[in-house]
């Protein structure tokens, strides 16, 4: 990267080169504040965001709840996980209440509640003599070396082999395929995502994790749901697997849960749970007060008012996603997702589109050449989505020019 690629722009720009190492290509626009789905940068330039922190900014920006919560987590911040504190207490409950009964361990992020999930579909492994875990082409599961493992992307892996031994791809949506990779390989583990966000938005095909998770628990393997960017309210329900009725031995949940406060969560049944023992794994931070408080509001919102609001602006989005298809047919070329999470896929190259709405006030990434990925803030109104509406119709109109 260049040097004058590295330089932080509007008012920042007086920083001059700054000293982050480069690891990610940032847009031109440094962002100050926020309120609702609305963010300015410090130029007090005003966008819509259709991003939310890549699904983060669950509540939007300075939430009254979120502000609320932040004020009562002051009294005590963290405690390390050698005490008990009652917002960790309250937030497992809540979630084993979600769940009909799973036990939590809380983390810090996406990457981190898969790991988690990793070592304990491992840990079960030792005990029946099995240690290949598998994963779905076209996933994403974090950059931490166990979930970048499972994560097969060769830009992501080549740059790190060796990686941990022992992981193995298998064809996404084919359950041919998967049954011959439970025979060949007698694996402890499957990870996947019911929607493959990174991936581009695409939804597993109907009825087959149904029939992975039945195939592989009559292999023996656990199978572990990565909700990270499905999960809590996104898909429209708890999780983005509900649209099939199925049980995960484990579900890996972050990003939205903690609405801005780092926080991720794996979730086990209780029974595959126990293989962990005291000691085998931990976070200083993970779960702490600050954390738990944040993210039980969060739960407090979707089971209160949230997933009803996500199931009424669903529509909403995809009728305007309808629209644009509609519009534009030689620009985009369809639309898919599910509650608040979407993906329009694009004939033009969606970074183009990605500038270009930037450029006019909106926010929104592309995981993928031909894909422009929407995930909002769950708030998000009839305002903001005209909003969206408006911007993306004037940048398809610059496209065709
Ligand atoms: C499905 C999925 N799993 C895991 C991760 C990694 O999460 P994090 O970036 O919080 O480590 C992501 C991040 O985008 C994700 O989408």
């Amino acid at each position: 990267m260049r040097d004058d690629e590295r330089t932080v722009t509007g008012k920042g720009q007086a920083m001059g080169k700054n000293h982050l190492i480069p690891v990610y290509g940032r847009y031109p626009v440094t962002l100050s504040h926020g309120q609702g789905a609305e963010v300015w940068d410090d130029n007090g330039k005003h966008y819509w965001d259709f991003l939310a922190g890549i699904g983060v900014n669950s509540l939007g920006y300075r939430h009254k709840r979120v502000l609320a919560a932040l004020e009562k987590a002051q009294s005590l911040l963290h405690t390390s996980n050698l005490f008990w504190h009652h917002p960790g207490i309250d937030l497992s409950n809540k979630m084993a209440e979600i769940t009909g009964g799973y036990l939590s361990l809380w983390v810090n992020s996406g990457t981190e509640a898969n790991e988690a999930g990793i070592k304990l579909m491992r840990r079960y492994g030792k005990s029946v003599g099995r240690s290949a875990i598998l994963s779905l082409s076209n996933g994403f599961h974090g950059r931490t070396m166990g979930s970048l493992s499972a994560t097969f992307v060769s830009a992501y892996q080549d740059p790190f082999t060796p990686l941990v031994p022992d992981f193995h791809e298998v064809e996404a949506g084919s359950i041919t395929a998967l049954e011959e990779a439970l025979n060949r390989f007698h694996p402890c583990g499957l990870l996947l995502e019911p929607i493959q966000g990174e991936g581009g938005v695409v939804p597993l095909p109907p009825g087959y994790l149904s029939q992975a998770v039945k195939v592989a628990h009559d292999a023996g393997c656990l199978v572990l749901i990565d909700e990270v960017q499905t999960g809590i309210g996104r898909s429209g329900e708890w999780f983005g697997f509900q649209t099939e009725k199925i049980e995960p031995d484990i579900i890996t949940v972050a990003k939205g849960l903690g609405a801005g406060i780092p926080i991720g969560g794996m979730l086990a049944k209780e029974e595959v749970a126990q293989y962990f023992r005291p000691g085998e794994h931990g976070s200083t931070f993970g779960g702490n007060p600050l954390a738990s408080t944040v993210a039980l509001e969060v739960l407090d919102w979707l089971a209160t008012e949230g997933l009803d609001h996500i199931r009424k602006m669903a529509p909403v989005m995809e009728n305007t996603l309808r629209l644009l298809h509609q519009e534009f047919p030689d620009l985009v070329s369809g639309y898919r997702g599910q509650g608040l999470m979407w993906g329009l896929v694009v004939r033009t190259p969606a970074t183009w589109i990605v500038k270009e709405a930037l450029d006019q006030g909106l926010i929104v990434n592309a995981p993928k050449p031909d894909v422009i990925r929407l995930l909002p803030p769950l708030i998000i109104d009839e305002e903001a989505v005209d909003a969206f509406y408006t911007i993306m119709t004037k940048v398809l109109q610059r496209a065709e020019k």
